[in-house]
C-alpha cells in the first residue's frame, strides 16, 4: 500500500512539475492590453478565458504568444496531458484587491529568447550561463549576492527572468532563496 501510495505521490508531482507559466506571474496587473505569455509543457495547450489561443513554439514544448487583451480580469490555463495550471492577471488602472503591478524583463523591446536561451547538442532547451551580463555589471554582482557569478551561474535558482510583481523579480524571499544552499 506504502509503495503505491509514494509511486502515486511521485507521478502527483512529475506531472505538477511538467507545466509552467513563466509569463504572466499569477494575479499579474498589466498597464496595458499587449500581454506576452511564456509557458512550457509537453504538448501543451494555452486557453484564455475558456477559449483556446494559438502559440508559436519557438524551441520544443516551448509555448509564446502575444495577446490584446481587453480591459478586466482574465483567466489563462496551461493544459497538459495529466495536469493543468491557472493563473489570472488584470488589464487596466485600478485593479482588484490581490493584484501587484507586473513589470516584464528585461524592460527593453525586442529582446530576443535566443539572448537568454539555446538548444544544447542533444536538443535540450537550456539558459545562456553568462547571458544576463551582456546588460548587468559584473562588478557590483558580489556585493548584492555575496558570491562570485560563477557559483550562482544559474540566475533561475532564485529570479524570474520573464518579469514578475516583484522586487528584484525574487522568486522567494532573500532568506530562502540563500537557504537553497545553506542551512
Ligand atoms: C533575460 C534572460 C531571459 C530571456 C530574454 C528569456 N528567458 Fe526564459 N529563462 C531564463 C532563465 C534564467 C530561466 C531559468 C533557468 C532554467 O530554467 O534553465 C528561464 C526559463 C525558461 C523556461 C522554463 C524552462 C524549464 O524547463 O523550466 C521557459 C519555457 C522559457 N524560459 C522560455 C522563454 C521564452 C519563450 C523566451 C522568449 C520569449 C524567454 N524564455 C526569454 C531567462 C530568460
Ligand atoms: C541565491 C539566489 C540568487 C541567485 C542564484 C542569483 N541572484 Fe540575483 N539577487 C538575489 C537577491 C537576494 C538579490 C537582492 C534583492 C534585494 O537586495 O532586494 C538579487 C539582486 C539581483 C539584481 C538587482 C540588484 C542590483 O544590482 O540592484 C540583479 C541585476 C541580479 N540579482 C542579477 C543576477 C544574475 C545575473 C544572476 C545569475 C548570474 C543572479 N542574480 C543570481 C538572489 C540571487
Ligand atoms: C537586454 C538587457 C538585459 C538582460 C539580458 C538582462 N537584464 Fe535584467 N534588467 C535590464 C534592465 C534594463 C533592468 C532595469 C534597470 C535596472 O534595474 O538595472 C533590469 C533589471 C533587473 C533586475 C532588477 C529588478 C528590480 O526589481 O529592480 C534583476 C533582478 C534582473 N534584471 C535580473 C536579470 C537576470 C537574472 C538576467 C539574466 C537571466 C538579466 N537580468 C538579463 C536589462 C537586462
Ligand atoms: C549555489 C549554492 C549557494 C547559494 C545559493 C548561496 N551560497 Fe553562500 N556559500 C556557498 C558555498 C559553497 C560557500 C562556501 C565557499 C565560498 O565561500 O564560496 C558559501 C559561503 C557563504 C558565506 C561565507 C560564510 C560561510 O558561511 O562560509 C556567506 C556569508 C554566504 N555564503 C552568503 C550567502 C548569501 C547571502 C546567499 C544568498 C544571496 C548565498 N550565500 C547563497 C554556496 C551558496
Amino acid at each position: 500500500m506504502r509503495g503505491l501510495a509514494v509511486l502515486f505521490l511521485a507521478a502527483l508531482l512529475s506531472a505538477e512539475d511538467a507545466g509552467k507559466i513563466m509569463r504572466p506571474a499569477d494575479k499579474a496587473a498589466m498597464p496595458s492590453g499587449q500581454v506576452d505569455i511564456v509557458a512550457t509543457a509537453p504538448a501543451g495547450k494555452l486557453e484564455l478565458d475558456g477559449k483556446a489561443i494559438v502559440a508559436e513554439k519557438p524551441f520544443p514544448n516551448v509555448l509564446h504568444l502575444s495577446v490584446q487583451a481587453a480591459a478586466g480580469e482574465h483567466s489563462l490555463a496551461l493544459i497538459w496531458e495529466g495536469g493543468r495550471k491557472d493563473i489570472h492577471f488584470f488589464v487596466g488602472p485600478n485593479p482588484p484587491a490581490g493584484y501587484q503591478r507586473f513589470r516584464q524583463h528585461p524592460p527593453v523591446a525586442e529582446v530576443q529568447c535566443t539572448q537568454c536561451h539555446e538548444l544544447s547538442s542533444r536538443g535540450r532547451f537550456r539558459f545562456k550561463n553568462d547571458s544576463c551580463f551582456d546588460c548587468h555589471q559584473k562588478d557590483s554582482f558580489v556585493k548584492v549576492h555575496t558570491h562570485e557569478p560563477t557559483l550562482l551561474a544559474e540566475c533561475g535558482l532564485c529570479h524570474n527572468a520573464h518579469g514578475s510583481t516583484v522586487k528584484a523579480h525574487l522568486l522567494y524571499p532573500k532568506e530562502t532563496a540563500c537557504r537553497q544552499c545553506h542551512n
